[in-house]
């Protein structure tokens, strides 16, 4: 199995902790989520209805979604409860040099 290659997103000092900031790797869409728990880096889109996580607000390791109103895990990606039953995508994240670095 092959290592995962980290890509450099983002200062850690511009992503204090309880805040939420919008990412692009690879085409993708991706939040990194500084909580009490450290930073959590998921999928920018709610698997209810794909409509976007930013602005959701995050609390006690999860993330509310801002359409509807489900809560995804921010570890896990897990949903938490209805209306969304499937989980969204969750990437590895690690701090290098100040630098937060995301696998996506
Ligand atoms: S789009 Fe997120 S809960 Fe419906």
């Amino acid at each position: 199995m092959s290592e995962p290659v980290f890509t450099a997103v983002a200062p850690l000092a511009d992503l204090p902790r309880g805040t939420v900031r919008e990412v692009g790797v690879s085409g993708r869409s991706i939040l990194l989520c500084h909580d009490e728990d450290g930073i959590h880096a998921v999928e920018n889109r709610c698997s209810h209805a794909d409509m976007p996580l930013a602005c959701g607000r995050i609390r006690n390791g999860w993330i509310m979604c801002p359409t509807h109103g489900a809560r995804f895990d921010l570890a896990t990606g897990e949903a938490l409860g209805p209306p969304a039953s499937m989980a969204i995508a969750t990437f590895a994240v690690r701090v290098v040099d100040g630098m937060i670095e995301i696998a996506a």
